[in-house]
């Protein structure tokens, strides 16, 4: 890549894009990330004047005067008593234990941005009922056990109890702060005020919306309000206080670029108390710790999805996605707050001694423009957490079987002969992987969808050598279309008007890889429809059904754009992009997503991974963690960076294998294959500039140590498919923390360097160089770890020390469940479909199990459409193993059957028999072994689909 811009350089067409280069190429070399190219919240003007406002008194009041109850919801106004603008507040208890906060201005100038698109329904409400009234109070029955809210009206606040308890409160610091959209009040830029005004109404009427419906129907309901709000202003004594416009409110300059802001200042913020809470999670993305720390003395927690070249660890600073939830946590309860903003945002998160020395958290979000909608997710249990969630945005979409398996991927394949003798490699060294990826440089000239013609002259060709051997491939396609009139797609693009616009109304060019480049309005249905299509065989030429897509640089990445990004006041329609921006991505990944569905005539599970992301990208396939680099702490990194993904619904996620920047060591990239893994999305990436770094590159030993770290991954590929099934079903992250599991453990909580896949499989990768040992906490009293290599058994609550050597993966099985592996790797999942199976029976204290076993055909939705899949209960008690339907009215033939019953913590029977359905009984053949407790049950020979019972006697 570098080595063809150098070349592109000789060239004027593209002077910038040569600097961008150059410095970037010279930046690789000297530092990391360029702190200087992003905001702090000192350099951002919204953040800094929200940041300005201290706790104290707040100035809302709410006029109870004007509440209104509803069926469905409770309405009320709020007054600022400084500057007497009405605020209406909007309370909505949902179906599930959770509450619904939406507050914007009464009667705003123009309408403000609400979220479309994100909430997979209108969230169902239930009744909410007034237990008691007074002048400054109202109190409502939010049901569950004994749940209230508390509104006070003066000064403004909410409070969450339990009884007698408070379990969360908002606006009790009095951080409420909402700047009312105004007229600016010099002429020059009212003038101009007034002509956005007027293409706002011009556009309007073309654009279509969700929140566009709903802001006409707010229209309506204004000229009623008028009137009242009249009233109150009559009532006031008081005058409104002059507002003096600060710096920054309506134009702001950061290094380069100026910042226009026709709509002026338009940010909310609201803060959120939890007292008894001191661990907090979420808000991804940030190279940072599982718990969220205190950011008292530094800058909150950015949320703006950014491109961040060489991104630094251990820092609150944007990354590439952006999910506006947390969560808190303790022994009694697990709470979760979804802020449903899409503007740049902060968090600021403060963990200290409430009052009456109770621990407290307080919790600030800021966001640049749009409403002030935040869901309250009471729990109780962290599962319910995350059921809640999922009934807002949806779950993670059920990835096709292969696309859990291991990606080879790097910056660059050459072309089709590297590609050939890549795939002809992994068979040689006898390695499995199911996907190979091909970045930007397989395309003619960085424009999407298209081949280089000399380096890929038969794509088909290719993509059908690689599907003889049930192999599959990705290629990038990026949002950013090279400017180019003989480039078809970006002359549909424009001639349809589906081109993002910039302030003055043209179409936005920005600098990428392909130079000048266009960037579609992925926020407007009609573009993504368009895009979607643009998938389709005959029209993305040389591709075929077993090509894939990767979505990079999503954010948008602009590398002559503000902090390498899109300008705010470029224009999606009537919106800004400053609006949008954290969504941009999310509505990428869900129209290429769209596109493969759609290829397909229905039938085929799309597998697309993006970059940037937001609250509800789990619907449309998997997320990495972006450019990180070959060092021990991005490997460290890589566990609560994905963590934080999987808590906040996101759990198809995974970091670059090797580290993308700069050159692993044998010794770094054998450990990261081994945490990889182990981890949900398995792909190495490499940076153009490395030295290649195919496993086999680094001598026999190594060789043999990534190809079983690979193996292990092939033969526990249906313990991960079954964690996906039901990740899709009911939003449990597939990886999780271990506090998710044993919530009333404190031990649990800020672990971070190991944790759980499902239920059953505890991790504690080893990401210390030259290690010769970690400990690992095996949690829950009377549980019982097994080494699943060893088969020793271990008791929890303890903290394990484990010795290492190179080929050490520490990994334990929970005693009391039953996993299914297939043991006989091949070169591709694929080819592994009809392989039996072989099950771990891992014994708790009691001598039980239990254990499920998922199989479809693992790439169409024919599960969903026809019920075509098997799903089993394996249950071990009273000393028989049996397999019963967990699903009798669905049915999916298959050829696997039970090769071989490993039960862990046995003891010796004195004959095993097996019976089946038909009334068959058979012997079984077995074998014990008393050191480790291992009974081997040889060949039951049953087909993996129907019932059977096994009789240890
Ligand atoms: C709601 O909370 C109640 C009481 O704490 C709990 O029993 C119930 O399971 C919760 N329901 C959901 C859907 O989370
Ligand atoms: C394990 O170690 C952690 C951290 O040092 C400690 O908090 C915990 O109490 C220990 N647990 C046990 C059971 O020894
Ligand atoms: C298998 O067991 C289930 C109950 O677990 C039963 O409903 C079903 O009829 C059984 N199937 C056969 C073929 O006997």
């Amino acid at each position: 890549m570098i080595i063809a811009n150098v070349v592109n350089c000789l060239f004027p067409f593209f002077p910038r894009m040569c600097l961008y280069l150059v410095l970037s190429v010279f930046l690789s070399i000297t530092q990391a990330v360029d702190r200087s190219n992003f905001k702090t919240c000192d350099q951002s003007a919204f953040c800094s004047r929200q940041r300005a406002l201290k706790p104290g008194q707040s100035s809302y009041r709410a006029l109870l005067e004007t509440l209104e109850l509803s069926d469905s919801h409770l309405t009320v106004q709020l007054l600022n008593n400084n500057n007497k603008v009405l605020l209406l507040l909007e309370l909505y208890r949902l179906q599930g234990n959770m509450t619904r906060v939406k507050i914007n201005e009464l009667k705003p100038i123009k309408p403000r941005y609400e979220v479309p698109d994100v909430l997979i329904t209108d969230p169902p409400t239930e009744l909410m009922s007034v237990v008691a009234q007074d002048e400054h109070r109202v109190v409502l029955s939010l049901g569950g056990e004994d749940w209230r809210l508390i509104l006070s009206a003066q000064p403004f606040r909410l409070d969450i109890m339990e009884g007698p308890q408070v379990l969360l409160s908002l606006n009790s610091r009095g951080l409420l702060a909402f700047e009312q959209l105004r007229i600016r009040k010099d002429t020059i830029s009212h003038k101009i005020s007034s002509t956005v005004g007027s293409m706002w109404d011009k556009i309007k009427s073309v654009f279509s919306s969700k929140s566009q419906t709903d802001t006409e129907e707010a229209g309506e309901k204004e000229d009623t309000e008028k009137h009242d709000k009249e009233k109150v202003s009559e009532g006031e004594e008081e005058e409104a206080e002059e507002e003096v416009d600060q710096p920054g409110m309506w134009e702001e300059t950061f290094k380069t670029h100026t910042d226009t802001k026709p709509n002026g200042p338009s940010s909310i913020s609201l803060d959120f108390s939890l007292p008894g809470v001191e661990h907090v999670y979420g808000i991804p993305e940030h190279a940072d710790g599982l718990r969220l720390k205190n950011t008292d003395g530094g800058d909150p927690y950015r949320l703006y999805n950014l491109d961040v070249f060489q991104y630094e660890l251990f820092n609150p600073m944007a990354l590439y996605g952006a999910v506006p939830v947390l969560l808190s946590h303790n022994t009694h309860r697990t709470m979760g707050l979804f802020w449903l903003n899409a503007a740049e945002t902060w968090v600021d998160v403060s963990s200290g001694q409430g009052s009456s020395e109770v621990p407290q958290t307080d919790v600030r979000w800021i966001s640049e423009s749009g409403i002030i909608d935040v869901f309250i997710m009471l729990g109780p249990r962290p599962n319910d957490v995350f059921t809640q969630y999922a009934s807002l945005t949806g779950t993670q979409a059920f990835p096709p079987l292969s696309s859990l398996a291991y990606h080879q991927c790097r910056w660059n394949y050459n072309d089709q002969e590297d590609v050939s003798a890549v795939d002809q490699g992994f068979d040689e060294h006898d390695i499995p992987y199911d996907f190979i990826w091909l970045d930007i440089e397989h395309t003619d000239g960085k424009r999407y969808f298209t081949w280089d013609n000399n380096k890929f002259p038969q794509p088909k060709d290719m993509l059908q050598g690689l599907l003889d051997k049930r192999r599959k491939m990705v290629t990038i396609v990026d949002p950013h279309i090279k400017v180019d009139s003989s480039y078809k797609i970006h002359t549909e693009i424009r001639s349809r008007g589906y081109y993002i616009k910039n302030k003055d109304g043209g179409d936005y060019e920005g600098w990428c890889w392909p130079g000048n480049a266009g960037y579609p309005d992925f926020t407007n249905p009609e573009m993504r429809k368009w895009w979607a299509s643009m998938f389709a065989y005959d029209q993305y030429e040389g591709s075929m059904g077993n090509l894939y897509t990767w979505n990079d640089m999503n954010e948008p990445s602009v590398f002559n754009g503000p902090e390498v990004t899109m300008h705010k006041d470029a224009l999606h329609g009537p919106w800004e992009h400053r609006d949008i921006h954290n969504l941009y991505g999310f509505y990428v990944q869900m129209a290429t997503a769209e596109g493969q569905i759609q290829r397909s005539g229905g039938l085929e599970r799309p597998f697309v991974l993006t970059r940037a992301f937001f609250a509800g990208s789990q619907r449309y396939g998997a997320v990495w963690t972006g450019d990180n680099a070959a060092e021990w702490g991005h490997l460290k990194m890589s566990i609560p960076m994905c963590l934080s993904l999987g808590l906040v619904g996101i759990s198809f996620c995974g970091a670059d294998v090797g580290g993308f920047f700069k050159t692993p060591s044998a010794e770094l990239l054998v450990r990261w294959y081994q945490a990889g893994a182990y981890q949900p999305f398995f792909r190495a990436h490499a940076h153009l500039d490395t030295p290649r770094r195919e496993p086999w590159l680094f001598g026999p030993d190594n060789t043999a140590l990534i190809r079983e770290a690979v193996r292990q991954r092939y033969t526990l590929l249906p313990y991960w498919y079954l964690q996906f099934y039901h990740s899709q079903r009911t939003g449990q992250p597939v990886m999780r923390p271990l506090w998710v599991e044993y919530p009333e453990d404190i031990a649990t909580f800020s672990i971070d360097d190991e944790f759980l896949i499902g239920r059953d499989l505890l991790v504690h990768p080893v990401t210390d160089e030259g290690s010769s040992g970690v400990t690992a906490y095996l949690p829950g009293n009377g549980e019982v770890w097994y080494d699943v290599h060893t088969f020793q058994r271990h008791d929890g609550a303890q903290n394990l020390s484990i010795p290492v050597t190179m080929s050490s993966i520490p990994v334990f099985q929970r005693g009391g469940s039953i996993i299914c592996r297939k043991n006989r790797v091949r070169r591709s999942s694929s080819c592994m479909e009809n392989d039996p199976y072989t099950l771990y029976v891992a014994l708790d204290s009691q001598g039980n199990a239990e254990g499920e076993l998922y199989i479809d055909d693992g790439h169409t939705f024919k599960h969903e459409t026809d019920k075509q899949f098997i799903h089993r209960r394996l249950s071990f008690t009273g000393n028989s193993l049996s397999s019963s339907d967990l699903s009798p009215d669905s049915q999916f033939p298959t050829a696997s059957w039970v090769e071989q019953v490993n039960i862990l913590g046995a003891q010796k029977p004195d004959a095993v028999t097996l019976t089946t359905t038909d009334g068959g009984e058979s012997s079984v053949g077995f074998e014990f072994d008393p050191d480790t407790a291992v009974l081997t049950l040889r060949k039951p020979g049953v087909n993996a689909g129907v019932n059977w019972t096994l009789h240890l006697r």
